[in-house]
């Protein structure tokens, strides 16, 4: 069923079906998209409610746009109405299927967001719809410039395609993996942050070093484009705790988009009433547990660090050999 829904993924109402929304491409990545890919003639195969389509449609002369599924197909025209872009072709049908291919004949650029299983335990890229190997196959003899969108959670070594592997995150979440083909290939691997809109790439190798004053934790796209060599080069950055989750690197007090998080070193010690002392001595009146703890014990243990403070601040505290206690930045 259609309906009209407001969502944080949106500046405007948009229209859409059940599940719709779930997969729709966030007003601010679609722009970003659109913006790398400005062209001519854009096709899109599998457009969803059109989250993207309007977003091409603002910044490429001409979008063709196809999706199987009527209803999608039904909420992306009128989304489009809404975002008042009118240069789109809209097509009903299955893009691997020789009528509807035929409308993609003079694209510049190729885009495809295949459908993919909401959760899966190792994301495979045999599970998409359409998959990437086909879509290659049927649409390269057009044009050897498409891209796709893919799970952020895969590594690029795990991408079995030359092409170029854009990780992005969204206010320090991760949020999309990009692949570019053909000319649309810039580098091997970079991370955009967003909606700051900056781009880290190149080459560089990881520093480690001590706990020091300052702690920053690097953005999960820089993290997945495994890009941490290149921020400690470029920032004069250490990594000096990692515990499989989180990482923390030490340098000079500073902010950078790249950065998801800064703070500032509050203590170092080995047990739970040391962290105690010191969140009591710092003026603190919460302590924020970012270590591994089973869900059923984080308040119990986190009421007692708390119980009686009356200070001001929040604290975090993180648990390698040692706790770390320390104080974020604004
Ligand atoms: C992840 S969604 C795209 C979401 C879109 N980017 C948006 O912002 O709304 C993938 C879409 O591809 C469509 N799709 C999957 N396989 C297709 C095929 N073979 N032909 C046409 N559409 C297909 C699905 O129906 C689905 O709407």
């Amino acid at each position: 069923m259609i309906q009209k829904r407001r969502s944080r993924k949106f500046s405007k109402e948009i229209f859409t079906d059940e599940d719709g929304l779930r997969f729709a491409t966030p007003e601010i990545v679609g722009e970003y998209r659109a913006k790398r890919l400005k062209t001519d003639v854009i096709g899109e195969l599998g457009c969803g409610i059109g989250g993207q389509t309007v977003q091409f449609a603002r910044y490429s002369s001409e979008v063709i746009a196809a999706e199987r599924d009527e209803e999608k197909l039904e909420c992306a025209k009128r989304n489009a109405r809404i975002y008042g872009v009118k240069n789109i072709r809209f097509i009903l049908g299955d893009v691997r299927s020789e009528e509807v291919r035929r409308f993609f004949r003079d694209a510049d650029i190729i885009f495809c967001d295949p459908s993919r299983p909401p959760e899966e335990e190792i994301r495979s890229f045999l599970n998409f719809e359409p998959r990437i190997d086909e879509v290659i196959e049927l649409y390269s003899p057009f044009t050897e410039n498409l891209a796709f969108e893919a799970p952020p959670q895969i590594p690029p070594a795990r991408v079995p395609f030359e092409c170029e592997k854009e990780y992005i995150s969204l206010n320090h979440q991760l949020n999309r993996l990009n692949l570019y083909f053909g000319e649309l290939k810039k580098r091997d691997v970079s991370a955009v942050i967003l909606p700051e809109g900056e781009v880290l790439y190149g080459e560089g190798e990881i520093s480690y070093g001590e706990i020091e004053n300052y702690l920053h934790e690097p953005d999960p796209a820089v993290v997945k484009a495994e890009l941490l060599g290149v921020l400690c080069e470029r920032f004069d950055l250490r990594v000096c705790f990692m515990d499989g989750k989180r990482i923390l690197m030490s340098g000079d007090d500073m902010r950078s988009p790249f950065l998801k998080n800064s703070y500032i070193l509050r203590g170092v010690c080995g047990s739970l009433s040391e962290v105690r002392e010191i969140l009591e001595k710092g003026g603190a009146k919460k302590a924020v547990l970012r270590f591994e703890i089973p869900p059923s014990e984080y308040w119990s243990v986190r009421r007692r660090l708390e119980e009686g403070l009356n200070g001001e601040r929040t604290f975090h505290i993180f648990r390698g050999d040692k706790f770390i206690v320390c104080e974020r930045l604004e």
